[in-house]
């Protein structure tokens, strides 16, 4: 079953008037066509989104302002978590991964690149229906 995290650090264009970073699927940053671009903001403290999997749905998270912790669970029951605090990094979540998003720092926006579009019959919602779906593919 397919389920792949990566810790990405983007290459930076900058010069004495800033910083500007490329997010561009031509350019192998994103390994994926972009069809949704999606950003999460105005969390409130404490708050924790996500609380889901994906069939297919491939995701480059960034949190481009602020910062935000990923804590993933994988099929085989191992679980990480990634603390995105830099606007140059990124987390690429593929495949069957339990993901949620807390600990968002005030004025946190984090920016979601999505190779799908939105589709709701694409979530995995409940944890139980997660277990069960990684057991079955043992
Ligand atoms: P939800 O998946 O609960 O957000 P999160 O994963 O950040 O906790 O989505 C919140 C609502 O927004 C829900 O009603 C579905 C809707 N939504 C869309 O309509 N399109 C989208 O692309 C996304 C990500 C969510």
């Amino acid at each position: 079953m397919l389920a792949n995290v990566k810790e990405m650090t983007f290459p930076q264009l900058g010069d004495d008037r800033g910083k500007l970073i490329v997010l561009e699927e031509l350019a192998k940053v994103v390994p994926f066509e972009i069809k949704r671009v999606f950003y999460i903001f105005d969390t409130l403290p404490g708050i924790v989104r996500g609380n889901h999997a994906h069939y297919s749905n491939r995701q480059l998270l960034v949190c481009v302002s602020g910062a935000c912790t990923v804590a993933c669970e994988f099929p085989d029951g191992r679980t990480a978590e990634y603390r995105l605090d830099w606007p140059h990094k990124g987390l690429l979540l593929e495949g069957m991964i339990w993901h949620s998003m807390k600990d968002f720092s005030q004025q946190a926006v984090l920016l979601v690149l999505a190779s799908e579009r939105y589709d709701e019959a694409d979530y995995v919602r409940n944890y139980d229906e997660f277990k069960r779906i990684c057991s079955e593919a043992k």
